[in-house]
């Protein structure tokens, strides 16, 4: 079914040349990709960062393809108007060429996504192209990508010294040069992602990285205050979630102990 309406990568482009801000948000479950959708988000990134909110996990490198599958499935059927984008996980790419595609593949085949993302520089431009080459669109994603951090040495602001910020500018460029759609900036001076921003003709998505990128992201956890991992300095928290669910939750426990739920409005004659 085609849906009418539906936000491509066409409408990235568009968006870009515009001048119109992209909203993208990391979504995993079906309940919010439907209010995610019908709020209007241009798009859903089913994020590996669900490693983290969703799995409990430390990081992103435990996650496997199947995990990324499973959500990308629910965020879809939620979904009919936003880009859905599936992350690639930690060793789901890197191995060969050739594994590398099977699973972005699969990610649309099985998944329903509708592109995918991958996170690496300059290294990443043959997967890039052996993917794009296949019909699906490729999301990049440089400065602090989670799946290096232990080359990182932890989660820390990247590109800050010249001659890092020089590569990332020049990782830009060569990724666009490969053919990806857009670029996720995590994480790097806003300065640099404003030169990297004016320097490219695709839309670059900003987490971290300023109000000068085309378009920004954010994890659903963070941006309705659901996460208890520690909240990054970029993290605008637009609810406090977490202390909602404890009420309703407090509410009932106090309600069943005391004999009140359920009352007669809740049970059947
Ligand atoms: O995994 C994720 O959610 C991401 C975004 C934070 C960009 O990579």
């Amino acid at each position: 079914m085609v849906v009418k309406n539906k936000i491509t990568v066409k409408d990235f482009q568009r968006m870009k040349d515009e001048g119109e801000k992209i909203t993208m948000i990391s979504a995993y479950t079906f309940p919010i990709a439907k209010i995610l959708d019908e709020v209007g988000i241009d798009s859903i990134l089913v994020g590996d960062s669900l490693g983290m909110t969703v799995l409990g996990y430390e990081n992103t490198l435990e996650v496997t393809l199947e995990d990324m599958i499973r959500h990308s499935q629910a965020v879809s059927r939620g979904s009919e108007k936003s880009l859905i984008i599936g992350d690639m996980p930690f060793l789901s790419f890197g191995a060969s060429i050739e594994e590398t595609t099977i699973n972005a593949g699969r990610l649309v085949k099985e998944g329903k996504c509708e592109a995918v993302k991958l996170e690496g520089g300059r290294e990443r431009i043959k997967d890039i192209e052996a993917i794009k080459a296949i019909g699906i669109p490729v999301l990049g994603h440089i400065g602090l990508t989670p799946t290096y951090i232990n080359m990182f040495g932890g989660f820390k602001v990247q590109g800050k010294e010249e001659a890092a910020a020089k590569r990332l500018l020049e990782d830009a460029k060569m990724l666009e040069k490969a053919g990806i759609f857009g670029v996720v900036l995590e994480s790097i001076p806003w300065k640099l992602a404003k030169e990297i921003s004016e320097n490219l003709s695709i839309p670059t998505i900003g987490i971290g990285a300023g109000e000068f990128c085309d378009g920004q992201v954010l994890v659903i956890d963070d941006l309705i205050g659901l996460s208890s991992i520690v909240k990054p300095k970029f993290v605008k928290k637009y609810s406090d979630t977490q202390k909602i669910i404890r009420n309703a939750i407090q509410e009932y426990s106090k309600e069943v102990k005391e004999g009140k739920f359920p009352s007669e409005e809740q049970r059947y004659d």
